[in-house]
């Protein structure tokens, strides 16, 4: 069997691709199209599917992107002030020097991707009940994530970013998103650099789980 029609392969090597980004292959709508009719399978409170896509491929749209997520990137490391180097939070993770030259990576390339989506949820959750923070992001996270599995099953992939929500007006403002809409994140979407990835580091289920009460 192709391995990429594995669903234990696809769900254990789907990974945050931005060095292997194929910047130099188009990507037909269609396929985008078909990726996305498999990932709106995905469940969503009361089925109500108020989920929108936005999917740009319009090269000037894209640069704008770019040239926006690339001065969002600046104030996050703002906001990080003395939080970055080894004391980031996340500088002890294994493979972490690899992450911030992938980050890195990326924000240089962001103008070159053939697309980028923007899933938007239907409403805003600023001071909202925990209940409604999780119906709306339950109802829409679950697409994205099936979303890069099924690009995944046609040798693409993409990298869940969500810097760009540093500046979240602007770009709502270049793609006419109504004030009434979140977006959940910017997602390129691109052919890989070879389709074989390997597992990423995670905490081992020991550090993770615990039986019939919480654990530290
Ligand atoms: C909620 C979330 C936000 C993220 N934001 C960014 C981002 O803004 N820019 C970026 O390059 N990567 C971003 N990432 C990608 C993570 O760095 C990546 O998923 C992590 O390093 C694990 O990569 P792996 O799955 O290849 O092991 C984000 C991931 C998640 C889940």
């Amino acid at each position: 069997m192709d391995k990429l029609q594995s669903a234990e392969y696809i769900l254990t090597t789907t990974r945050a691709v931005r060095k292997r980004l194929d910047l130099n292959k188009p990507v037909a709508r269609d396929v985008i199209e078909q990726c996305l009719e498999i990932a709106l399978q995905a469940p969503n409170g009361s089925n109500m599917n108020t989920w929108k896509w936005i999917i740009v491929d319009d090269r000037d749209k894209i640069r704008k992107i770019a040239k926006i997520y690339d001065q969002a990137m600046n104030d996050y490391i703002t906001i990080l002030g003395d939080a970055t180097g080894d004391n980031y939070m996340g500088s002890h993770i294994p493979g972490a020097e690899n992450i911030s030259e992938s980050v890195d990576y990326l924000r240089k390339h962001l103008a070159e991707v053939p697309a980028i989506a923007f899933p938007l949820l239907a409403g805003r959750l600023e001071g909202a009940s925990v209940f409604y923070q999780a119906s709306l992001w339950g109802s829409i996270l679950q697409s994205v994530w099936s979303f890069f599995l099924a690009l995944r099953t046609k040798g693409m992939g993409s990298a869940w970013t969500t810097a760009h929500l540093f500046r979240e007006q602007e770009i709502a403002d270049l793609l006419d998103i109504p004030a009434n809409y979140t977006q959940v994140g910017l997602f390129p979407i691109a052919y890989t650099l070879g389709t074989e990835f390997k597992k990423g580091w995670r905490s081992p289920v020991e550090d993770v789980l615990s039986w019939n009460t919480f654990k530290q």
